[in-house]
């Protein structure tokens, strides 16, 4: 092959390769934007400040939740709150739409963060370019975000675990299954939990597995859980699709009536089989006031009053028995 032509090669490969770049680097910062003036294109003029709020599962029922209440302040604020979030569970798609998010330069980012190693980082940098961000459900509370808002979860699988001991008179062989064991959330959910029955002699767990947010995975991993240990009397699910699958599991398999269930979150779904008697009770956080009130915290950063570090949303535990009075409590906006 002569000279100029390998010459000319590498110059063509290299200069196809830097306006690739350049249009992956201008999609990404016009990528908020160009939802933004989609969004608003009815609006009279733009609201004056711009949002992004960034899920686990943008289409999950319980970050519906979230959304509703991000909305909700949106129609309360001069603000515009854009929900974003990966199809199925996707750390890495997440801290994708952060660093979009950044190179758009939104004026604040609502973040869950799942962990520390993937968005730290990402928040810090956030932070360095001067746009607020707030985590959300998941806490990294060694990054620089401003302010945390959710549910203490360590203490939501430390109340799953009184309640466990309550409704078994501290006589359980228990199977765990967990979203995932790299997130947070669900590091803290599962050592609260082992903690509140660690000194219960008649409590012990046998097996915990991951279902990757996936109710069918629940349902599986209960079913293996189930064949590996008999001797099973309860499950607790770490996250809303868990107690899910659990329940799919048990009634397949005819043990609906005595495997004791303990589920996480107020999804439609879990209160009516917690209404049936099929789950026997159920964790339940506030999405929608984390939606809402994130949103008047970043308002509130924005403007510069001070926050906290950290906001705890409520959690309660719900049985059958308490159900209505849940329900007249929380209306229709639990
Ligand atoms: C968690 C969310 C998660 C959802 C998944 C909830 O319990 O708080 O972070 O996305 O479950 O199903």
């Amino acid at each position: 092959m002569n000279r100029n032509f390998i010459l000319y090669l590498t110059l063509m490969v290299s200069f196809i390769g830097a306006l690739g770049f350049s249009f992956y680097f201008y999609m990404k910062a016009n990528y908020y934007d160009y939802q933004i003036s989609e969004a608003t294109s009815t609006y009279s003029s733009l609201p004056n400040y711009h949002f992004v709020l960034i899920s686990e599962e943008v289409d999950h029922e319980y970050w519906r939740l979230v959304e509703e209440g991000a909305k909700e302040a949106e129609a309360v604020y001069d603000v515009y709150v854009e929900y974003k979030g990966p199809r199925n569970s996707n750390p890495e798609e997440q801290v994708r739409l952060l660093d979009m998010a950044i190179a758009a330069k939104v004026d604040g980012i609502i973040v869950q963060a799942l962990n520390d190693e993937m968005f730290t980082p990402l928040i810090n940098k956030a932070v360095e370019n001067g746009i607020p961000v707030i985590t959300i459900d998941t806490d990294v509370p060694n990054s620089s975000r401003m302010t945390y808002i959710g549910t203490d979860n360590y203490q939501s699988g430390q109340i799953a675990g009184q309640a466990l001991i309550e409704d078994t008179n501290g006589e359980a062989v228990v199977g765990i299954i967990a979203n995932s064991f790299s997130s947070i959330h669900q590091q803290l959910r599962i050592q609260g939990f082992k903690d509140a029955v660690e000194n219960i002699e008649g409590i012990q767990i046998v097996a915990i597995e991951e279902s990757n947010n996936s109710r069918v995975r629940a349902a599986e991993k209960a079913d293996k859980i189930l064949g590996e240990h008999e001797e099973i009397t309860a499950f607790f699910g770490t996250s809303a699709l868990d107690g899910l699958g659990i329940s799919t599991s048990m009634k397949a398999l005819q043990r609906q009536d005595d495997i004791y269930i303990l589920a996480f979150d107020s999804l439609k779904e879990t209160l009516d089989l917690l209404e049936q008697g099929k789950v026997d009770a159920v964790v339940a956080q506030e999405p929608f006031q984390m939606g809402y009130q994130s949103v008047e915290r970043m308002l509130a950063i924005i403007t510069g009053q001070q926050v906290q570090n950290v906001y705890h949303t409520n959690t309660s535990i719900i049985r059958k028995s308490d159900l209505r009075d849940w329900q007249t409590k929380v209306g229709v906006n639990p």
